[in-house]
């Protein structure tokens, strides 16, 4: 793992001033002038893109933007999720930091955020374009049940993670099944498109689970690559503004708790209602894809173990653990 970032009071100064003299943020910072220009230098190195001299003053640019761990840390009333976030600039993936995290015997709740993933990856072994401007985190969890009651846990957390989006963003959210989050501007109630994927990891002896790495990343002011935004978009798309990222970690991380709390105790069925509820394409005909074969049917709901429901063209349903759900487009033709 790079070395931590530790810049928290540097940046917090910076990003709090318009353009703040040298002087003035060496006596705040309780340093001399020549080792604030150092630190400064070394940020400029690190891409933060601030101008001026010590004599003309210091100017963060985008500084709005700036994510700031510590200040995130500060800010929650969690008592394990997000107590300790390690923050770089650039991972190959936070799955591979919060992991090594995992083996160091880090306790549960420990959070890495990374400003850009050179090597995202997503569900199913696909690739997660991870540019500079949304979140990408990873959080260790130890989650006290047995490794068959894991799976649902994603779709718990979906269901989190959409209340936030839709307290800190101008979004209205849906989930996708299995642990996709889908938006559409709440003004417009236009279409929804994919703005959170989920990727959970474990590592499980056949009665105790060791860790889960579960891996958010959601699409907040980053720019998507053109191949995507027919079904992907971005919350600063949907709000018209940028979105504060620190303020969705926060909620993020305080809703999470709070569910997995919940999870923990009593497993899925006190969440199974509301993640239903909220789920897109409800009594529409879907295809089910797990890749060996596709299967058709009408959207009934979800089981007491999260699994989809579907409605059999011969009447019988199904409960389906695994696959990517898409709308039947032919067979949904004229039966809205
Ligand atoms: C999906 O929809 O396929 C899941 C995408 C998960 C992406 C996140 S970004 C943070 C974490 N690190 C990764 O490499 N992947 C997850």
């Amino acid at each position: 793992m790079p070395p931590k970032v530790r810049k928290s009071e540097l940046l917090s100064a910076l990003k709090s001033s318009g353009t703040v003299s040298g002087a003035q943020l060496a006596r705040k910072l309780k340093i001399s002038r020549q080792a604030l220009h150092k630190k400064v230098n070394a940020l400029r190195k690190q891409g933060y893109e601030i101008s001026g001299r010590p004599k003309a003053g210091y100017k963060m640019k985008a500084a709005r933007g700036v994510f700031i761990a510590e200040e995130v840390s500060a800010s929650l009333s969690t008592r394990r999720l997000g107590k300790e976030i390690h923050f770089f600039e650039t991972l190959d993936s936070t799955q591979n930091a919060v992991k090594e995290l995992a083996a160091k015997g880090e306790a549960e709740g420990a959070v890495v955020v990374a400003a850009r993933q050179t090597n995202g990856r997503g569900r199913m072994g696909r690739v997660w374009s991870s540019g500079e401007g949304g979140l990408w985190v990873s959080i260790l969890l130890r989650p006290p049940i047995q490794p068959q009651g894991v799976p649902p846990l994603s779709l718990v957390a979906s269901l989190a993670i959409a209340d936030a989006v839709e307290s800190v963003s101008g979004a209205n959210c849906a989930l996708k099944w299995p642990n996709d989050v889908w938006a559409s501007a709440r003004a417009s109630g236009g279409k929804a498109k994919k703005i959170c994927g989920i990727l959970t990891e474990m590592s499980a002896e056949p009665d105790r689970v060791n860790w889960v790495a579960l891996g958010i990343g959601v699409n907040v002011n980053n720019p998507l690559p053109e191949e995507l935004k027919r079904t992907a978009t971005t919350l600063r798309a949907l709000s018209k503004k940028a979105v504060d990222r620190q303020a969705l970690l926060g909620r993020i991380l305080e809703n999470l708790e709070k569910s997995f709390d919940v999870f923990y105790a009593g497993g899925f069925a006190p969440f199974r209602k509301k993640y239903a509820e909220r789920c897109l394409w409800k009594r529409q005909r879907v295809t089910l894809s797990d890749f060996e074969r596709d299967v058709e049917g009408r959207f009934l709901g979800v089981n007491e173990d999260g699994a989809l429901v579907l409605g059999l063209p011969g009447g019988e349903s199904r409960a389906f653990y695994a696959g990517d759900v898409s709308l039947s487009p032919i067979a949904n033709r004229g039966t809205k």
